[in-house]
């Protein structure tokens, strides 16, 4: 799919739209950062809440993202964008003032697992890319070429929880030997012919493909950095929103929430520790989509939506 083609077309489908726009908690002249602009499916409804002096500041890796952001909002001037990783959005000037509101919509976009070219599926064959930025970093072709057989069994087993890590890269390092791998197609046939079809209905590189993508993303520690950047960007009573869609994700949203919402727990045997400063208040329970999105669009079914308010 071209930028412009991208730009012109709502190709996603937001997921807890309602939800994660309630959880924001929207103040008509209040400044609002969306980490991961994809579509616009949320920054849309957000900015139709915002007043003549509120303040939307759009962010996304992916430069055809950013080019839908700059088409469609690039004339309003209450909205701000940048091409970056929300990893480092305490670099960006515009968030210097303060945020009274965060969302991260975690993962890739529709258009991004469409559009074949951007190697991310195993569904078609492509150039195995996977980068959400493709002007920086290894693809996933760059990063099994160079990496060791051991490095690639445990990227396969952490961020695919993949069994058969071991079985898997090992073939990859015997079939580079003879022949780079270049294309989804050729790594998805060699998983599938490594370990046969062992899940049913579910492709034997569905894991694989999950954890590669995570790997050259680096998107564990894009969370990691960017939830300590939105908390220290955030206001009192901002609220800090992610939608996350699988459990290592969440896992890591869970733990900082926890951590920044509670006195570290006694040791046993040790003085009590100094009681900290709470920087966080969880905003409500962990929340699944309805069973009525899941039918309308089964890509929501592994959403997480978390919610935390920044204390005084
Ligand atoms: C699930 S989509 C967001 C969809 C968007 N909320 C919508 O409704 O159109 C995730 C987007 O986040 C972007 N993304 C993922 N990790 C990112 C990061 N660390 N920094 C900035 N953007 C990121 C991806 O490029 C993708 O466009």
């Amino acid at each position: 799919m071209s930028e412009d083609s991208a730009a012109a077309a709502p190709t996603h489908i937001p997921v807890m739209l309602a939800e994660c726009i309630d959880a924001l908690s929207v103040r008509a002249d209040g400044t609002y950062l969306d980490g991961t602009f994809g579509r616009g499916g949320h920054a849309r409804v957000l900015i139709a809440k915002l007043g003549p002096h509120g303040r939307l500041l759009l962010m996304d890796r992916d430069p055809a993202a950013v080019a839908a952001a700059r088409q469609e909002f690039g004339a309003d001037a209450r909205v701000a964008i940048r091409h970056g990783s929300f990893a480092d959005l305490g670099d960006w000037n515009a968030t210097q003032a303060g945020l009274d509101g965060v969302l991260l919509d975690l993962g890739v976009s529709s258009p991004q697992l469409d559009d074949a070219a951007r190697g991310f599926s195993f569904q078609a064959d492509a150039p195995l890319d996977m980068r959400m930025d493709p002007t920086q970093g290894e693809s996933a072709a760059q990063f099994l070429a160079a990496s060791t057989e051991a490095r690639i069994t445990e990227v396969l087993w952490q961020f695919g929880e993949e069994r058969h890590a071991r079985r898997i890269a090992r073939a990859i390092v015997e079939r580079r030997r003879d022949t780079p791998i270049e294309r989804t197609g050729e790594l998805a046939d060699l998983i599938a012919q490594t370990i046969g079809r062992r899940e049913p209905g579910k492709h034997p590189a569905t894991r694989s493909f999950q954890a590669l993508r995570i790997a050259v993303n680096d998107e564990l520690g894009a969370l990691e950095s960017g939830l300590q950047g939105a908390l220290a960007r955030l206001r009192p009573g901002g609220r800090l929103v992610v939608l996350s869609f699988h459990s290592l994700e969440d896992r890591i949203v869970k733990r900082f929430i926890r951590a920044e919402s509670t006195q570290p727990p006694a040791r046993r045997g040790l003085p009590p520790a100094p009681e900290v400063t709470l920087r966080l208040k969880p905003i409500g329970a962990a929340r699944s989509p309805s069973p009525q999105e899941i039918i309308r669009n089964p890509r929501a079914r592994s959403a997480v939506l978390r919610v935390a308010e920044r204390l005084p």
